[in-house]
């Protein structure tokens, strides 16, 4: 069997067994094969080179690092557990590749090591390495190698997962003393040494400046062809196309989240806005080893911006970029804002606009026209210090444009002044906090210079009981209203008619009972659900006999994001942070598209991904899994995957709707939060990715924000993502979920405080409350005096139905 279901909600929150293979069908897309191994490439970033990268031809190389064996392809949890028809790893993939020689004494050594000493990357769920003990070896034993060999290749390697945080120790975000003495004998025998870190997250690269170490390659988790691709990227077959998604700073603590992060309780966001770059080049930028947007490639190039101008709203700026080196290769342009000083303070810069250049040849140019419109440059007002409560503003002020390689290369272009401060968007107060505690802000010092300033978050002034009764849905006009007396439902319309554009979708809500309605609130009840492809993660929809014959048909789930999670084999494909590094969604369209198609061939009708939290901190254990520390990269990145998926039919399912940003008790945690930093930090990629991207399904996150679980958020759910995007798709829970009684209405609680909030499944289903039956909260209070309506029910039935009316799945009951 392929996935157990949990038996306690704790237990069911805290374990999933992993997903062991079955069938013997290996067989992948060539097609598939050949993007993954160029995103894995395009996402790797090289930190430093002095030289030694690409290897030239008949480099002879002296391979350390048990990682060159023991490679480490993605995390691990749902993310991760993919059966992948094959793995490769580094020694493997230079042996094949053209151009080097593997020094293949000092190969045997570590190959007869690795094969004694196992990893344990196949541990429990929850207790797997972060990192494998390192083979010692003797300086005469290294010596030798620099004597038959030219270059040193060191690898490192670091795993993570979901459940669980990266530790500030050697082995997970600091090297071991063994990993240290390894680059202490290899710097000191080789004149030459390149580093890879194999990781999917940040971890500690202050060692990097104490070793003679001449070239530095950041390899995140690539999936099954991650390693060809190292090789790729080694040889120059081809270059390193990776920019950092994310600030690399000197020490952990320099972090903003740091004295925060990973609190059990609730985790105070006190650094507000002030989230990775938009923090350090405010106020710290001595504290960055690596900035956000830095990577090089195997050439070099002049980034020459042009006038910015506006027109129709719209800030533009055409870049000329030239390859000033001898190879041809690819640049990242990247447009960076800095506001005026205003009512609301701002960070020094904000990512506005990126375009990745085609193949630029040596000598040649290409010009990349960068748009960014001018309401994109708003801030949130949530106080009304702009005279705007509760609106996105345009500051009135000069607006300065930085166009360039990376944040801190990025140079003046010009600038846009706004003659009078307007308001771009005017929206309601929601999710605001209901705790006290003083946020990040910034102060000008007597020169200018900006100064670190705290201030008293602003707290919740909407009483949400008021809130829900106001915009209770109501019910379809002759709507059956009870328990048909007889037992026999009424079936004049049929799903099929629906779909076939023959009856409205209204005319056949209005026929389902309350219990039909509530059970289209649910999935089906387990993991693996029987109605779909062994392995799957739970079935929603048509999930009861009697839903089906009225011609609803079930749809399959499965993980994400690094591949379809199933029983049968599936390609693994680069980590989020891989993707996100080629800042290049066009790229990860093209994947996306070739995926959805393995997706068909799979049984899977919709993929648990992107996963797109933003990474607040290095140490969350599923970073690996999201794609950056900004809300632009995360948002294009996910709208691509989106787009790409949804193109072939099938659907993703964006997650975790939000603040997922911290694994220590995901599922009790509090995120506290000021409505700006979730407007502009934590919820602006999923609203770029619902705006641009239009997913059919959305995954609402295990932890509470300000208060409230994300299943039972109808601020975040009803008033933002619906209300004020426009979101027309279904919302499920993350696996299973917390019940708890509604604190505004005595007669609702769990599942009926979900329906409420507008969270429309349960998933994979309930069977710790009620058994076999599911709990029946929805039913239940729907009796009840302020208890569910059947609007309410109906709301959550239309999204469940409109979901499976676009996903075209309404013949599959039929065959
Ligand atoms: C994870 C989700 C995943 C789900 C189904 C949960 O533990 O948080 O990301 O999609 O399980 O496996």
């Amino acid at each position: 069997m392929t996935t157990t279901p949990r038996d306690t909600p704790d237990s069911q929150l805290l374990s999933q067994a992993s997903t062991t293979a079955s069938g013997d069908d290996r067989r992948v897309d060539p097609e598939l094969v050949r993007r993954a191994r160029s995103a894995a490439a395009q996402g790797a970033v090289l930190l430093r080179n002095g030289g030694s990268l690409p290897l030239p031809a008949a480099t002879r190389v002296a391979l350390f690092g048990r990682v060159q064996k023991d490679w480490i392809a993605v995390g691990y949890g749902s993310g991760g557990d993919v059966n992948a028809p094959y793995s490769t790893e580094l020694l493997t993939s230079l042996r094949e590749a053209e151009g080097v020689e593997v020094d293949e004494e000092l190969a045997g050594v570590y190959e007869s090591w690795c094969a004694e000493h196992p990893t344990g990357a196949g541990a429990e769920w929850g207790s797997w390495p972060f990192s494998f003990p390192e083979m010692p070896l003797d300086d005469a034993t290294v010596r030798a190698a620099a004597e038959r060999t030219d270059v040193a290749v060191v690898t490192l390697g670091r795993a993570a997962g979901e459940d669980r945080e990266n530790l500030l120790e050697p082995g997970s975000y600091y090297l071991t003393d063994e990993e240290r003495v390894l680059l202490a004998q290899v710097t000191r025998a080789f004149e030459r040494t390149v580093v890879i870190v194999d990781t999917g997250n940040v971890i500690d690269l202050s060692w990097a400046e104490e070793y003679a170490i001449d070239a530095l390659l950041i390899a995140w988790l690539g999936g099954m062809e991650g390693a060809r691709a190292i090789a790729d990227v080694l040889t120059g077959a081809v270059e390193p196309g990776g920019r950092l998604p994310d600030t690399i700073a000197r020490r952990y603590s320099d972090y903003p989240s740091a004295a925060h992060f990973g609190d059990p309780v609730a985790n105070d966001y006190a650094e507000d806005v002030f989230v990775g770059y938009r923090y350090f080049e405010t106020f710290a930028p001595e504290a960055v080893l690596y900035p956000f947007g830095f990577g090089r490639g195997y050439t070099t190039f002049d980034i020459a911006p042009g006038d910015v101008t506006v027109q129709d709203d719209t800030m533009r700026c055409t870049a000329r970029v030239t390859n000033t080196g001898d190879r041809p290769g690819t640049e990242v342009v990247q447009a960076y804002v800095t506001k005026p000083d205003g009512a609301l303070a701002a960070p020094a810069r904000e990512l506005v606009s990126f375009a990745r250049t085609a193949s630029i040849a040596p000598g040649a140019s290409q010009d990349v026209t960068l748009e960014v419109p001018l309401a994109s440059l708003a801030s949130y007002d949530e106080t009304g210090a702009t005279g705007h409560r509760s609106a996105w503003v345009l500051a009135a002020g000069e607006h300065v444009l930085h166009v360039g390689a990376d944040v801190r290369r990025a140079r003046r272009a010009g600038s846009h002044t706004v003659k009078n401060t307007r308001v771009v968007e005017q929206l309601e107060e929601a999710a605001a906090p209901r705790h006290a505690f003083d946020r990040m802000t910034l102060r000008r010092g007597d020169d200018g210079s900006a100064e670190i300033a705290w201030e008293p978050t602003p707290q919740a002034t909407v009483a949400l009981r008021e809130r829900i009764l106001d915009r209770l849905p109501s019910a379809v006009p002759g709507s059956v209203e009870a328990e048909p007396a007889d037992g026999a439902a009424r079936t004049d319309v049929s799903f099929a008619d629906v779909a076939a554009g023959e009856a409205t979708l209204d005319s056949f809500i209005a026929q389902l009972s309350p219990s039909e309605l509530a059970s289209l609130s649910y999935g089906d009840i387990t993991m693996d659900s029987p109605l779909g492809a062994p392995g799957n993660a739970g079935a929603l929809g048509g999930v009861t006999e009697a839903l089906r014959s009225r011609g609803v048909p079930p749809a399959i789930t499965t993980d994400g994001p690094s591949g379809i999670r199933i029983a049968a084999y599936a390609s693994l494909l680069p980590c989020g942070t891989a993707l996100a590094s080629t800042w290049d969604p066009r790229a990860i369209e093209e994947m996306a598209d070739l995926h959805a198609q393995e997706m068909r061939r799979k049984g899977s009708d919709i993929l648990l991904s992107p996963g797109m939290n933003i990474h607040r901190d290095p140490l969350c254990g599923r970073n690996f899994e999201y794609f950056s520390e900004d809300p632009l990269l995360t948002g294009r990145s996910a709208a691509a995957v989106v787009r790409g998926l949804q193109g072939q039919g099938v659907s993703a399912c964006p997650k975790h709707f939000a603040c997922n940003n911290q694994e220590t008790e995901r599922t009790r945690a509090d995120s506290r939060v000021s409505e700006r930093a979730l407007r502009e930090i934590y919820l602006k990629g999923f609203e770029i990715c619902v705006r641009e991207a239009s997913p059919l399904n959305i995954m609402t996150a295990y932890n509470k924000i300000n208060g409230v679980w994300a299943h039972y958020h109808y601020d975040l759910v009803t008033t933002i993502l619906r209300g004020q995007w426009g979101y027309q798709g279904n919302v499920m829970t993350d696996w299973w979920m917390r019940m708890a009684p509604d604190p505004d209405f005595p007669d609702v609680r769990d599942s009926a405080y979900r329906v409420r909030a507008g969270v429309d499944v349960l998933m994979p289903g309930s069977i710790e409350h009620g058994g076999e039956t599911r709990e029946d909260s929805v039913v239940a209070s729907y009796e009840r005096p302020e208890g569910i309506t059947l609007g309410e029910m109906q709301r959550t039935a239309r999204h469940v139905l409109t979901y499976l009316l676009h996903a075209g799945l309404a013949d599959r009951t039929r065959r």
